[in-house]
């Protein structure tokens, strides 16, 4: 402590990925101060200062002390001028005049509501504020601009306050399971982790991220539609958008070449709002890692790889399997869309009626057992972990890292991994925990 206070200066490490950033940091009003700079510079389309700020807020979240002198910082890796500026007037002056001004600007706050709304990025709530349109109500009221919504926004304005209601750890988990429980009725033994902001530790957060697998690789295709078609019939479905067929061997080795988007992957997934039960009962947080440390200990990820091959070599009847599969997911899909052809005016007085459920977001990704650890790195995040992980993977060992897997594309190999800890080994990193990971 008293070592920190003085003038020494803190040496951070280059990328976010070899710091431990816990949730909790020791400057909170610098960060938040940073981090509304980044946000304001999101708005406003400055993709190159939202970075600047949001590595300079992760640097400061890094910090093990609580700055006390500006000299403490000076001279710290991705903390620039202006970030220096900002944090010297919160040490001296205890606020900065121009992250005030920001969070005074009525705009800001506009934005950052209509941010909220599922569905609505910040092109459209720009152009909404900008005809005068400032809160939800006006949202509803403004029948002139009704035909510019998209079906996922009317779906947002309509459960607004279901789905910005914060969901609990528990909540999250009490979903998992009864996901779980549907899915034993199509494959059993199947394992599902919940990971996102919950996994780095958070009490709460705006959905819930499922990752789902089965021990025995190849078992997960084909899971997605039949999942999702027992939960519709189960009446949990409100909305969601089902992507498959991507989640086969051929495709994976094929999108080995091909440069994928930082934040996208291939895996089956179901990008969605549930109908969640009020009496649903909330689950203790203690079992989500379970099945985890099963599937570590099981080590099956040598003899998927087995199968794998197996089933490469009998690629005829593996193609059919896959067609069978392509033609249930498109019923599927027609299914579900024909259950979400509500009109927004259905929308609106489904959610405005006393009802026995509450809307909530939900991610169900299905990875083969053989990725599943990448998936779940790629899955827990944060954003800017996996950034950063990313980053430093490229350029410090030149390998293509993904939520699918750790690339050599020169070599067309990659590196498999049984455990969490294994990823970063092959990264050469050293572990950090996912509650360290909230950069
Ligand atoms: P809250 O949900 O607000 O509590 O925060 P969160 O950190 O859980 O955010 P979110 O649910 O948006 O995303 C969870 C993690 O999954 C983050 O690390 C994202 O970067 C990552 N993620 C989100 N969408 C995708 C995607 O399409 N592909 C991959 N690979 N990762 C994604
Ligand atoms: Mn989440
Ligand atoms: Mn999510």
């Amino acid at each position: 402590e008293s070592q920190d206070s003085g003038k020494k200066e803190a040496i951070v490490k280059e990328y976010a990925c070899m710091r431990k950033t816990p949730l909790k940091s020791k400057n909170p009003d610098i960060v938040s101060a940073l981090e509304t700079l980044s946000e304001n510079a999101f708005f406003h389309d400055d993709e190159a200062r939202r970075l600047a700020f949001q590595k300079a807020a992760g640097v400061i979240k890094s910090l093990n002390f609580k700055i006390k002198n500006i000299n403490q910082v000076k001279g710290l890796h991705d903390v620039g001028k202006h970030s220096l500026e900002v944090i010297k007037d919160i040490i001296e002056e205890g606020s900065s005049i121009e992250v005030e001004n920001i969070i005074n600007d009525p705009w800001f706050h506009q934005m950052k509501a209509f941010q909220s709304i599922y569905g609505v990025g910040p092109s459209k709530a720009k152009k909404w504020i900008a005809q005068n349109v400032f809160t939800i109500d006006d949202l509803i009221e403004r029948t002139d601009l009704h035909s510019s919504f998209d079906h996922r926004m009317e779906l947002g304005i309509s459960f607004y306050k279901d789905l910005n209601t914060q969901v609990t750890k528990q909540h999250a988990l009490a979903i998992k399971n009864l996901i779980q429980q549907h899915l034993e009725e199509i494959l059993p033994g199947c394992i599902l982790v919940l990971a996102g902001g919950f996994r780095r530790g958070k009490a709460s957060g705006h959905d819930a991220d499922i990752l789902l697998t089965h021990p025995i690789e190849g078992k997960e295709i084909g899971l997605l539609p039949k999942l999702l078609n027992l939960l519709s019939d189960s009446g949990l479905v409100l909305h969601g958008t089902m992507e498959t067929g991507h989640n086969n061997p051929q495709t994976i080795m094929k999108d080995k070449g091909k440069p994928l988007a930082s934040n996208v992957d291939h895996f089956d997934k179901w990008i969605g709002i549930m109908k969640i039960d009020k009496n649903l009962k909330d689950l203790d947080s203690s079992d989500n890692e379970n099945d985890l440390i099963q599937l570590e200990q099981n080590s099956l990820t040598e003899t998927s790889i087995e199968t794998k091959k197996g089933r490469l070599s009998k690629k005829r009847s593996f193609v059919q399997t896959l067609d069978n599969n392509e033609d249930f997911a498109r019923d599927t899909k027609k299914k579900l869309a024909s259950n979400s052809k509500m009109s927004f005016e259905q929308l609106l007085a489904l959610s405005s009626k006393d009802k026995q459920w509450v809307a909530r977001r939900v991610d169900i990704i299905v990875v083969p057992v053989s990725q599943f650890f990448y998936a779940l790195v790629g899955w827990t995040g944060n954003k800017w972990f996996n950034r950063s992980l990313r980053l430093y993977s490229q350029r410090v060992l030149g390998l293509k890292l993904t939520s699918h897997g750790l690339f050599d594309l020169n070599r067309g190999t990659s590196l498999p991994a049984n455990s969490e800890h294994q990823v970063f080994d092959n990264l050469k990193l050293e572990y950090i925990e996912p509650t360290d990971r909230n950069c």
